[in-house]
């Protein structure tokens, strides 16, 4: 087993039904390798219970799935409408997504917000998957994670080339000890491409993570 994480991200998308039959499926699905990467999937605030009830009680021999978030306040818990603090999140999800483009592009995140975010998300415990887009771009330390996902790989059907993918992460992880992923139209055909170049630690995964057959496939495709 040479990938760490496999990490999927359902984005805005499935409702509180889809979401647990999702898991049902999945933790059906036979892995018959022994060693597998940590499986994250991170959903909705709003699926985050009932995925936590299923993990209680999974099925014997199932996969080990955690969960993760999609967000988190920058604020600590207080006066903030609408906003989901760590100390909410904490008891519910393992990791949680900061930074990616999306938040970036149609929330206006910016460098000061997303340091904060990852400040409160280490104060309560969880660990942040700290997406960037560009390999120059700043990560907020105490980060341990970190997705590379080029902005014109994401949800487009054209991936980064598996070497250029590899050059740039190997690049990144000079800046200390962290492990990388590859992020962007990583599909069940492309994924062990990606997992067996020597600098990736793993994937970040959008699109193909909503089908749980696909989401499998590439868990067990990855190198
Ligand atoms: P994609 O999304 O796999 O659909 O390209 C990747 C991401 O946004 O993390």
């Amino acid at each position: 087993m040479k990938s760490a994480y496999i990490i999927g991200n359902w984005k805005a998308n499935k409702t509180v039904q889809e979401a647990g039959d999702w898991f049902e499926e999945i933790q059906a699905q036979p892995f018959d390798k022994t060693e597998l990467p940590e499986i994250i999937i991170c959903v909705s605030f709003i699926h985050l219970p009932i995925l936590k009830e299923k993990l209680l009680t999974p099925k014997p021999g199932a996969p080990v799935i955690k969960i993760g978030a999609q967000d988190i306040s920058r604020f600590e818990e207080g006066p903030y409408t609408g906003e989901i603090a760590g100390n909410i999140l904490k008891d519910l999800a393992e990791y949680v997504i900061i930074g990616h483009s999306e938040r970036r592009k149609y929330f206006w995140e910016t460098e000061e917000t997303l340091k904060a975010k990852v400040k409160n998300a280490l104060k309560f415990g969880l660990k942040p998957i700290y997406c960037i887009s560009e390999k120059e771009m700043i990560i907020p330390e105490g980060v341990e994670i970190v997705a590379y996902e080029p902005l014109f790989a994401i949800g487009t059907g054209s991936p980064d080339t598996p070497d250029n993918a590899n050059e740039t992460i190997a690049e990144i992880k000079k800046r200390g000890q962290i492990k990388v992923l590859y992020g962007g139209s990583v599909k069940p055909d492309n994924a062990h491409i990606f997992t067996s170049q020597p600098a990736i630690d793993g994937l970040l995964i959008g699109g193909a993570s909503l089908s749980a057959s696909e989401f499998s496939a590439i868990i067990k495709n990855a190198a």
